[in-house]
């Protein structure tokens, strides 16, 4: 079964994107077959970055069963090595925007079925459930933020809310703790694990499990020699208020080069391997595949959602 990587941010415009295509191609270099999942609903755009004008097909033709199979609408990138597919995405649609549970559930299904060792989802910007679930399908989570506090904040927001996401999802379905946390809407972690705990003690070690298991890795991007990002303060908040140990993956500078790369429809990478970004790259692929590797020791996945509602 393929690993599973999805990358977040919270604010949209930080470089998701940029950062899910150089690493794509970096670890098909290295021989790991790997498809990229545009997963941005609305703000689909990972096929334009390789220069793919006019998709076969997309994750629309997926949704709405023209197209039966995932595995059919993972394109082959030009000028990338063969090892490196694409999923386009799809636009904001009555269908999307309803997206029901049956229909996320059955891309999950069909994503673990790709033939591929690694899939990087990129996720949309905001916190909609949408985005949320898409973020937590994953085995490996990834988040991707700028020094901007904005964007450090809305990481912050972004990350408490799918640790509530995840344990709520692996609840919902049960009785009676699913009543007693349906009623409600939850603020922080703590609020629902003490609902949690309220109504059964094994659900609350259960929960308390899966948020050890919730260990997003952060990406600092455009960094400059005055960045003052005080990542301390946020694993500190994390830790606190979410119980989540967040690892700092590594930093890709501000480089003019990166926009110039955009322009050719290229990777920075490989419009400019010598370029400080590119550079930036050859150790975040080490550290995500070491992620990788520590997350197959991991026993899998402690207890299988039942029911998302969306
Ligand atoms: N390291 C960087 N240096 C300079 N510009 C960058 C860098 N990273 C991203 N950008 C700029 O930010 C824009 C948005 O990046 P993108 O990956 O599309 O963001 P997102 O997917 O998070 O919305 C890019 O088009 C590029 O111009
Ligand atoms: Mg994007």
């Amino acid at each position: 079964m393929p690993t599973i990587i999805s990358v977040a941010s919270g604010k949209g415009g930080v470089g998701k994107s940029m950062v899910v295509s150089n690493l794509g191609l970096l670890l098909a270099r290295k021989g790991h077959r790997v498809i990229l999942v545009d997963m941005d609903i609305g703000g689909a755009n990972l096929h334009i970055l390789f220069g793919m004008f006019h998709p076969p097909s997309t994750l629309t033709d997926f949704f709405t069963n023209r197209e039966t199979h995932l595995e059919n609408i993972a394109h082959p990138l030009a000028n990338t090595p063969s090892p490196l597919r694409l999923i386009p995405g799809t636009g904001e649609t009555l269908i999307t925007a309803n997206l029901q549970h049956s229909k996320k559930k059955r891309l999950i299904r069909h994503l673990q079925k790709l033939d591929a060792d690694i899939i990087l989802v990129d996720v949309g910007a905001g916190t909609s459930y949408h985005t949320l679930d898409f973020f937590l399908l994953a085995d490996c989570f990834l988040t991707v933020a700028t020094p901007d506090p904005t964007s450090v904040l809305d990481l912050y927001r972004f990350i408490k809310l799918a640790a509530i996401r995840k344990v709520l999802t692996a609840f919902l379905a049960r009785d009676p703790i699913a009543e007693a946390l349906l009623s409600k809407d939850f603020h922080s972690i703590t609020e629902v694990l003490e609902a949690v705990g309220r109504t059964s003690e094994a659900g609350l070690g259960l929960a308390q499990q899966m948020l050890q298991h919730f260990q997003p890795a952060l990406i600092l991007n455009r960094m400059t020699t005055k960045s003052r990002i005080n990542t301390l303060h946020l694993q500190n908040l994390l830790k606190q208020y979410v119980g989540t140990d967040l690892s700092v993956l590594g930093n890709i500078p501000e480089d003019p080069h990166v926009q110039q790369s955009i322009l050719k429809y290229l990777p920075v990478v490989e419009f400019s391997p010598q370029a400080p970004a590119a550079l930036a790259f050859d150790q975040i692929t080490e550290n995500v595949l070491e992620l990788v590797r520590q997350q197959e020791k991991l026993p899998q996945h402690i207890e299988e959602p039942r029911k998302i509602r969306a």
